[in-house]
């Protein structure tokens, strides 16, 4: 039988040996690789390098940007594999590099330019350790949706990382659920309705509705196929399609549990008896174990820690979907995994 570790003031102070500090100072430096990426993002540093290794000279010049500091950017750059200098000061392209280009069909430069806006809420987290409530809210009252829609560049930046969020997700999701039994989906907070124009295309004898924003849907209008229509509305309160499947992807891990179940209830008062809901979502797994290689923490963990800076929402385990569901008139059928870091949640009318 094992005794209780009993820590005694010595063990507490005990000296750690250098590579313990060494790896400490990872801790500091994660704020610098993503700040670094976010910078090559936003400035379009990766699409003005094309396949000829070119200097960070040349390439601020494309740019625009300042000559020195883009050397010292693109060099640390290639320390955590974004770029690669090669002979005489030149900059090549890498894996990661690669999707930062915008023109990369599985793009997530999109995603890392949202470390923008996400930064700014960071630096209001204090308010949320000091309350409970979203760092958002520190900085707008009405939360992280006003101070989107509060600024065009802004809503643009967090619209096309969900759409670059969702680019790399899609092959994971088609290759794990069959949506071919469908012949009517509607994508409730469907963003720029990519999901739906991809599944779309999967599958010839289906139509489409994108519900959002008004505001979010008509800035997805010209990008919308010709099976696919969009309807602009609240969907706490306004009336939801009718489809044979409801996509409802990373929208419930923004609210709080009474949200959620208003938003549950309202799809199930539209959807027709055979429907099914399908929740795409990270889940909370009990153990913390990584299924990422090396040292990261799971993909879950860091945005159930990025939610409190965003909304009130936060990232849930299966059984915590479970019982939402079932107190909205649905049935949790069956969980599939796929191979990106989304699950998929099949629902039935209960
Ligand atoms: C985290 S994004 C997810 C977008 C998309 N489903 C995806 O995964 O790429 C949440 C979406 O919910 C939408 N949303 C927020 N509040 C809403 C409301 N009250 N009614 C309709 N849509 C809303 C936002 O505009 C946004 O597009």
């Amino acid at each position: 039988m094992s005794t209780p570790l009993a820590l005694s003031s010595s063990s507490l102070t005990a000296p750690v040996d250098q590579g313990e500090l060494n790896g400490f100072c990872g801790l500091i430096e994660a704020m610098g690789i993503t700040k670094c990426a976010q910078l090559i993002a936003d400035f379009g540093i990766a699409d003005a390098l094309d396949e000829v290794p070119a200097t960070a000279a040349e390439v601020a010049a494309r740019t625009g940007v300042n000559a020195n500091a883009l050397v010292r950017v693109m060099r640390y750059a290639t320390t955590f594999g974004v770029f690669e200098e090669v002979g005489a000061g030149q900059f090549h392209h890498t894996v990661r590099s690669r999707l930062l280009r915008s023109d990369h069909p599985q793009s997530l430069r999109g995603s890392m330019r949202l470390v923008g806006p996400a930064w700014t809420l960071f630096g209001a987290l204090d308010h949320s350790m000091q309350t409970g409530r979203p760092a958002a809210e520190a900085i707008v009252p009405g939360g992280v949706w006003e101070w989107l829609s509060a600024s065009p560049n802004r809503a643009q930046i967090f619209d096309e990382a969900m759409s670059s969020k969702t680019r790399g997700d899609v092959a994971a999701l088609l290759s794990a659920y069959d949506f071919s039994q469908f012949r009517s989906f509607a994508d409730i907070g469907g963003g720029q309705g990519y999901l739906l124009r991809t599944v779309l295309d999967q599958v010839p004898e289906a139509t489409g509705t994108l519900f959002d924003q008004p505001a979010v849907v008509e800035s997805a209008r010209e990008r919308l196929g010709n099976r696919m229509s969009a309807v602009g509305g609240d969907f706490f309160k306004d009336s939801l399609p009718r489809a044979e499947a409801y996509f409802l992807m990373q929208v419930i891990h923004d609210w709080d549990d009474e949200h959620v179940l208003m938003i549950l209830r309202n799809i199930r008062s539209a959807a027709p008896p055979q429907a099914k809901l399908l929740l795409i979502e990270l889940l909370l797994l009990q153990n913390t174990q990584s299924a990422r290689q090396g040292y990261l923490p799971p993909w879950a963990r860091f945005m159930d820690f990025a939610l409190l800076a965003f909304s009130m929402g936060r990232e849930r385990t299966r059984s915590e979907h479970e019982k939402l569901l079932d107190a909205s008139g649905w049935h949790l059928e069956r969980v599939v995994r796929t191979e990106s870091f989304q699950w998929i949640l099949e629902a039935v009318p209960a």
